[in-house]
């Protein structure tokens, strides 16, 4: 299978996954709006794409990781409503749409975010076919990525604490976005029982592709086309941010996305299925979105 077919799959079946969530009547039935407002907004998915592929790649039908996947997801989705509010980074688009408080006002999205955090943990403890161990593994996997030392320490650095160093800004971007990325290809390898070596190779990877992801971001603020990128360009820079861009200028964040690509790649490079992590590791080298 090729890989746009392959990533199309995956999307098809994360999509639905998600489509099939908050659903119900409710007399608050706002707030299952609001949620699903930003989590049907057209993401690119890469995060729960990446636990599909280590699930498939581990040897498991990757249709039942799925449960974590999407867990993953939900968590992601809420770190954005809440990065975009007006206390955070006060951004008014995202994805090519208004933000959500933007749409539902700032309680509502506070409370779409509240509300993400603990369905995603509940999601993953009602994996249907995953033993009680292994979905412990899981829940612990996410709760440390996303937790006090993971994505929200890496959000207060990067709001609250005023760093201006490159090995600061490293630390940073490695909490705030590679933990998260990180994660999301450790949960499949969880899914799938995948052996320690194996495992640590995975991870080298997605920690490379996580570091690639966040410089170029940054990049992209700065470069971007805000039609295409689908949030607002020069927003860092709006917010008194000092990013990667700053610290090494265009051209030596280009060489740094390059060389975390191929330490990325090399970390697989004794796998035999390899081909769809390789090429999702150069998609994710020239993104505009
Ligand atoms: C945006 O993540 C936040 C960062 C860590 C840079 P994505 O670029 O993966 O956002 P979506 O989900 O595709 O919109
Ligand atoms: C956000 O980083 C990372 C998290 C939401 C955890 P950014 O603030 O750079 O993300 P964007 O650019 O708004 O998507
Ligand atoms: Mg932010
Ligand atoms: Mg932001
Ligand atoms: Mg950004």
């Amino acid at each position: 299978m090729d890989f746009q077919a392959r990533y199309n799959a995956y999307l098809e079946a994360i999509d639905g996954y998600l489509g099939r969530l908050f659903t119900a009547d409710r007399p608050y039935k706002k707030l299952y709006e609001a949620i699903r407002y930003s989590l049907l907004s057209g993401g690119k998915r890469i995060r729960p794409v990446l636990t599909l592929e280590f699930a498939r790649v581990g040897g498991m039908d990757w249709h039942l990781a799925l449960p974590y996947a999407c867990a993953l997801e939900l968590v992601h989705n809420y770190s954005l409503i809440h990065d975009d509010l007006p206390c955070m980074d006060d951004d008014d688009l995202r994805r090519g749409k208004p933000t959500n408080h933007k749409v539902y006002g700032e309680a509502l999205a506070v409370l779409a975010g509240d509300a993400l955090q603990p369905e995603a943990f509940r999601m993953i403890a009602q994996a249907p076919m995953m033993s009680a161990e292994n979905r412990l593994e899981a829940i612990q996997v996410l709760a440390r990525a996303c937790g006090a030392d993971g994505m929200v320490a890496g959000q207060v650095l990067d709001t609250v604490c005023d760093v201006r160093d490159e090995a600061g800004r490293r630390e940073l971007d490695r909490l705030k976005t590679g933990v998260m990325i990180s994660a999301a290809a450790e949960l499949g390898c969880v899914a799938a029982k995948m052996p320690p070596t194996m495992r640590l190779q995975a991870l080298e990877y997605a920690n490379q592709i996580g570091l690639a992801f966040q410089i170029r971001d940054d990049m992209l603020d700065v470069t971007g086309d805000e039609a295409v990128f689908g949030k607002p360009v020069g927003s860092d820079r709006d917010g008194g941010k000092v990013t990667y861009v700053d610290l090494k200028g265009l051209e030596g964040c280009r060489e740094e996305v390059a060389r975390c690509t191929e330490r990325a790649k090399s970390a697989v490079s004794a796998w035999g299925d390899r081909a769809f992590l390789l090429e999702l590791a150069d998609r994710l080298l020239q993104r505009e979105k």
